[in-house]
């Protein structure tokens, strides 16, 4: 499997020959200016929730490349409307796609649409096939329901987690999450994009190291290979 970053909450992961594209915002994070979204190449289109900072370049993506959008319901009806393709699902729900199997996790959060249409409740995704079994969390706080995350889905390959506070946990529920979901290789996300979300990285490297936790935090268009 490999793992591209494109800044904030965004990364390619590529598994049995497909693209899993995840939460594409790109064009208005200006820390991600080398990336060039029509060079992006995408099968599948996960997003976890409605807010800008995830969606923002989905529609464009999608009709780039025609990939098929995972959403929830209220998320994948909507971009339906806009024409783009999408599976729909929601909460505690799996569906075995041609690449592996993916569950909709839980996420505390919110979620809204860029016109202000609601975008069902947030959530996060765990896939899975015979090569990776990945959790991408979403925006959330730390939630007792990761717990069910080993208890339902294989061991954990690695763990895309927020790191960033203010909108999301911070470090210190991170590695608590790290620990619900026993899994000790986290790539960690956003962080750094918008001034309230800034990190020290040796102060939050520090933290997860002291509790012996494998963290990576990925420069924007860093490919990681597991
Ligand atoms: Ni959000
Ligand atoms: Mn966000």
């Amino acid at each position: 499997m490999k793992i591209t970053y494109y800044g904030h909450a965004c990364f390619l992961i590529e598994t049995q020959g497909k693209k899993l594209l995840f939460d594409p915002f790109i064009s208005g994070n200006p820390l991600a200016k080398e990336v060039m979204i029509n060079q992006i190449e995408a099968d599948y289109i996960f997003l976890t929730h409605g807010h800008q900072d995830h969606v923002l370049d989905a529609e464009e993506i999608a009709k780039n490349t025609g990939a098929t959008l995972i959403s929830n319901f209220e998320i994948v009806s909507w971009y339906q409307n806009k024409g783009v393709e999408g599976h729909p699902m929601n909460h505690g729900g799996k569906y075995p796609f041609e690449f592996g199997t993916v569950k909709y996790v839980s996420a505390i959060h919110s979620s809204v649409l860029p016109d202000g249409t609601y975008g069902g409740n947030p959530g996060g995704f765990v896939v899975w096939n015979e090569e990776i079994c990945v959790y991408l969390a979403g925006d959330t706080a730390l939630t007792y329901d990761m717990k069910l995350i080993p208890e339902l889905c294989p061991p954990l390959t690695l763990a895309v987690l927020p790191i960033g506070d203010n909108f999301t946990m911070g470090m210190e529920e991170a590695a608590l999450a790290a620990d619900y979901i026993a899994c000790n290789t986290i790539v960690g996300c956003h962080f750094d994009t918008f001034p309230p979300i800034a990190i020290d990285r040796q102060k939050v490297k520090a933290y997860f190291s002291e509790r012996n936790i494998n963290l990576i935090l990925p420069e924007i268009k860093e490919q990681l290979t597991f």
